[in-house]
């Protein structure tokens, strides 16, 4: 890898600014990816998507955005994708949006990034590596700084006494980077949501996040030798978290069917649209589902049910 600094003393590889050393971070092995990106370089676009469909998170459909349209998001707005991962958030983005900073600790993911914004002629995307606890942007320089799936893993360090501790700290560097009446966006798990009966925790066991955290801790320790960090909340949770934060305008919607690709933006009071949207577009299959539009039947089970929700898209004005 060909590495220099630029002007502000900033290790630069392969044309993209690093902030902190690189930190893989996917499903997949980090040579895989490496191997992946040398089939985009020397073997174009079309072979990639043929042998790598879907793989690394990576995806051509654009609606992982779709959030965005209950935001005014403008030709004016400079936007920081924070943890933007393959760029399923910045690339939609871009095309609405003045510039994009995408930042994420993982260098294969921006380079990837940074191929994909130049196959798409997308020319107002910067990318960045770095964790975002030592990324420096000039405060007050964005519109809008999406958090999309990144708020439950920035605990997974140890530069705080616990996860709480740091999720807070990462929301301070945005509420200093936000401009005044900038929006912050975060796509997150629910704590409670049912669909942890049938899936794994970001800890990769079952049922963690239902547990209180000190045995959630213990349990991870013996099963996987490392510390529960991956810290979900319920609603009055990211609330506490949020205002601890500094801000103070934060609205909840229910990202339907859920915050990783959005159909509906619920907003959480209105129950009617919940309704709508398990009656009519849920499909009736499996026992999960069913129960869902049993309870739909009745709104008082339904309020109820929005404790289990999987998951929250959340706007924070600052
Ligand atoms: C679940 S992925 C979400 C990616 C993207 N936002 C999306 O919605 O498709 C989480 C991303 O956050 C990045 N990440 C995790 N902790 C980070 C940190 N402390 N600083 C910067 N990026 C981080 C990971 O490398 C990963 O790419």
């Amino acid at each position: 890898m060909d590495s220099n600094k630029n002007n502000n003393d900033k290790k630069v590889v392969g044309g993209i600014p690093l902030f902190s050393e690189d930190r893989y971070w996917g499903k997949s092995p980090k040579e895989e990816l490496e191997e992946a990106i040398k089939v985009i370089e020397n073997e174009g676009w079309d072979e990639f998507k043929v042998r790598y469909r879907n793989k690394f998170d990576q995806t051509f459909e654009e609606n992982r955005a779709d959030w965005r349209f209950i935001l005014p998001i403008s030709k004016d707005f400079s936007v920081l994708d924070a943890g933007a991962g393959m760029g399923r958030i910045s690339i939609p983005l871009a095309r609405v949006a003045r510039r994009i900073v995408s930042l994420d600790q993982s260098y294969l993911r921006m380079k990837f990034l940074k191929l994909r914004a130049e196959k798409e002629g997308l020319k107002n995307i910067e990318v960045y590596v770095g964790d975002i606890f030592d990324a420096s942007f000039p405060e007050e320089s964005f519109d809008l700084i999406v958090m999309n799936g990144l708020l439950e893993w920035v605990g997974d360090t140890t530069r705080f006494h616990n996860p709480r501790e740091a999720q807070i700290e990462s929301l301070r560097i945005c509420n200093k980077l936000l401009k005044k009446g900038g929006y912050l966006y975060i796509g997150i798990e629910n704590r409670f949501a049912l669909s942890y009966l049938q899936g794994r925790d970001h800890s990769g066991l079952y049922f963690t996040s239902y547990m209180p955290r000190f045995v959630a801790n213990i349990y991870m320790k013996f099963r996987k030798g490392r510390p529960y960090n991956t810290y979900t909340y319920t609603k009055s949770g990211y609330e506490k978290l949020i205002k601890e934060a500094g801000f103070n305008d934060i609205k909840f919607y229910l990202p339907y069917p859920g915050y990783n690709l959005p159909r509906m933006m619920i907003p959480y009071e209105n129950l009617h649209a919940f309704v709508y949207a398990v009656r009519s577009l849920m499909p009736a299959f499996g026992v999960k589902r069913r129960v869902a539009q049993l309870l739909a039947l009745w709104p008082f089970t339904f309020r109820f049910y929005r404790y289990f929700f999987f998951s929250f898209g959340i706007v924070v004005r600052k």
